[in-house]
């Protein structure tokens, strides 16, 4: 039996993950309807793509509309903190569907390490980058892509370095500020090599994970997750560098913030914090596209046929505050839902070890 949708009025208490059992509230705020009546959504017609650039590459055009719209966002917490659309309203929704808000078939609800992690977080990049756009009143506005499997795009793009601005965020670790080169493989130490050496080291870590590790879709996905049973095994690429890239962005786990507050990895190191950093969702625009580049490779690398993945549920409101239910397999295909990726080479390809 596939995953229904969470019912909010079974939302309770969620906990930080390895941290204390410190309880944590991120329910979404009360809905106007009856759960029960939530509708099916259906994709409004659309005139345009919204097409989603490489993060490093943006202009100053696109920087400062996008800053407009986090900035709006995080207006709302302040005027409407009951909001769906606000910005810790939004963070809360990655919360709510991984950290122990609700019981789905005698277990805690955890979208990642199984096949529900590539379709859940297209569908919350999907309403997120809808409502930044209504928040602006542009209906083409399109989340930028943290291009990690570019040599290019291989650090902190620089305009989430910019102090001061709505998409910065202080509670990030600094040795990712100033260009740093990032290490897709590492989830914690540090290895000493040059900047040239790592750079490759990434490109045959992606040619690993996309191609050589991951034939066939349970690979590449995820294990099997349903009603009652749930083995826990992520994909290739959820495990690498999807996961490095949030520790290396948050901060040490048991270090201490200037405040004197300790750190449980916040933000993007742990999943009920990851969402407050607007990093977050432009890396997921890169994990997202990862899925697409996949099914691109060919061989038998095509979307999970499964009733109980297909099937599968999830709710989230959309840009005009509505709740809506959405199904895995309404989520195949990106082009169908209005965006795409701005093309970039993917030169790991020709990194076979
Ligand atoms: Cu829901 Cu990158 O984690």
């Amino acid at each position: 039996t596939p995953i229904p949708s969470p019912d909010l009025k079974t939302c309770g208490r969620a906990t930080i993950s390895d941290g204390p059992l410190v309880p944590y509230t991120c329910c979404p705020p009360p809905m106007p309807t009856n759960f029960d009546t939530i509708p099916y959504y259906k994709f409004p017609s659309m005139t345009k793509l919204r097409i989603r650039p490489p993060a490093h590459a943006v202009d100053e055009e696109y920087i400062a509309k996008y800053n407009l719209a986090i900035s709006r966002m995080k207006d709302l917490d302040k005027t409407e903190p009951l909001n769906p659309l606000g910005f810790k309203q939004q963070a809360n929704i990655h919360c709510a569907y991984c950290n122990g808000a609700y019981i789905i078939g005698g277990k805690e609800l955890q979208v990642h390490n199984s096949w529900l992690f590539f379709p859940f977080h297209r569908w919350y990049l999907y309403f997120y980058e809808r409502i930044l756009g209504k928040l602006i009143d542009d209906p083409t506005f399109a989340l930028p892509y943290w291009n990690w499997d570019h040599p290019k795009g291989m650090r902190l793009p620089p305009m989430f370095d910019r102090e001061g601005t709505s998409i910065y965020d202080e509670r990030r670790n600094q040795q990712v500020r100033n260009g740093t080169v990032m290490d897709l493989g590492s989830f914690g130490d540090k290895v000493q090599t040059t900047q040239l050496q790592l750079m490759s080291n990434n490109l045959t870590l992606m040619y690993r994970q996309m191609v050589t590790n991951a034939p066939c879709p349970l690979l590449f996905f995820g294990a099997p997750y349903v009603l009652g049973n749930n083995v826990e095994a992520p994909g290739t690429i959820e495990n690498i560098p999807h996961i490095p890239v949030h520790i290396w962005a948050g901060t040490v786990r048991g270090s201490t913030f200037p405040n004197g507050d300790t750190s449980y990895g916040e933000d993007m190191g742990n999943f009920y914090s990851a969402g407050l950093d607007p990093v977050f969702y432009c890396h997921h625009g890169n994990v997202d596209r990862m899925w697409n580049e996949w099914k691109a490779i060919g061989g038998k690398r095509r979307d999970l046929s499964e009733k109980d993945w297909l099937n599968s549920e999830f709710f989230f409101y959309d840009e005009n505050k509505k709740p809506y239910r959405v199904k895995v397999r309404d989520c195949l295909d990106a082009k169908k839902m209005g965006y795409d990726y701005a093309p970039m080479p993917t030169p790991w390809r020709n990194f076979k070890p």
